[in-house]
């Protein structure tokens, strides 16, 4: 048995699914940004792993960086109060910028990011989220690009973590809830983390 398979409830998006899934992001992104010279603004740590086959898949040309952030909250919930640990290395006047995105929960981080780069005057700004969680959502978002929608359970793999874990899982799965109950009580209280 692999060391994670105990941790994990179900598979819900198996590795293939990923894969095809991306393919056609790539395909419509690729058509919309065609003579555009996009950027793409990963978001880590939670993001590195779509991005890495995203960009590989895109055929226009483009360039990517990288900004980290770290969320307050606990390990299962952001409270959107967000502090940037990396900035980008780019001046984005004037550019087409896409962020790209493991999950969009709450809306929170992603609403911070949009406001904290729309201020920098790009030519567009859109947003491309891996996952999103509906169900979770407290401000009302227009997400561009949608991997797939799913249900309110804490997932992790493809980038996504749990306390920094299994995040190099090739598939998106559901933790067993009593993976982070128990961390939860080690780490009781409130504590910033990279999504
Ligand atoms: P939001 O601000 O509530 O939209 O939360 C977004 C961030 O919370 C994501 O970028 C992730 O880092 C983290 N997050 C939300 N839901 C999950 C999940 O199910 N698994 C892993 N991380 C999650
Ligand atoms: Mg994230």
């Amino acid at each position: 048995m692999n060391s994670w398979a105990k941790d994990i409830a179900r598979i819900l998006i198996p590795h293939e699914e990923l894969q095809r899934r991306v393919a056609e992001l790539a395909a419509q992104i690729s058509a919309d940004y065609a003579e555009r010279n996009p950027l793409l603004v990963c978001v880590l740590k939670g993001g590195f792993i779509f991005l890495a086959d995203l960009t590989r898949a895109l055929t226009v040309p483009h360039c990517v960086d990288f900004m980290a952030i770290s969320s307050y909250g606990n390990a299962t919930r952001s409270t959107g109060v967000v502090r940037i640990l990396k900035d980008l290395d780019c001046d984005i006047v004037g550019r087409h910028v896409l962020i790209v995105e493991d999950i969009i929960d709450t809306g929170r981080t992603i609403a911070y990011l949009l406001e904290n780069l729309r201020v920098r005057q790009p030519a567009s700004l859109r947003v491309c989220t891996l996952l999103s969680k509906p169900a979770r959502r407290e401000i009302e978002l227009h997400i561009d690009y949608v991997g797939f929608e799913i249900p309110n359970e804490f997932v992790i793999g493809y980038g996504l973590d749990y306390a920094e874990n299994y995040r190099n899982l090739p598939f998106i799965g559901v933790l067993k809830p009593e993976v982070y109950q128990r961390g939860l009580q080690q780490a009781s209280g409130a504590k910033a983390s990279q999504g």
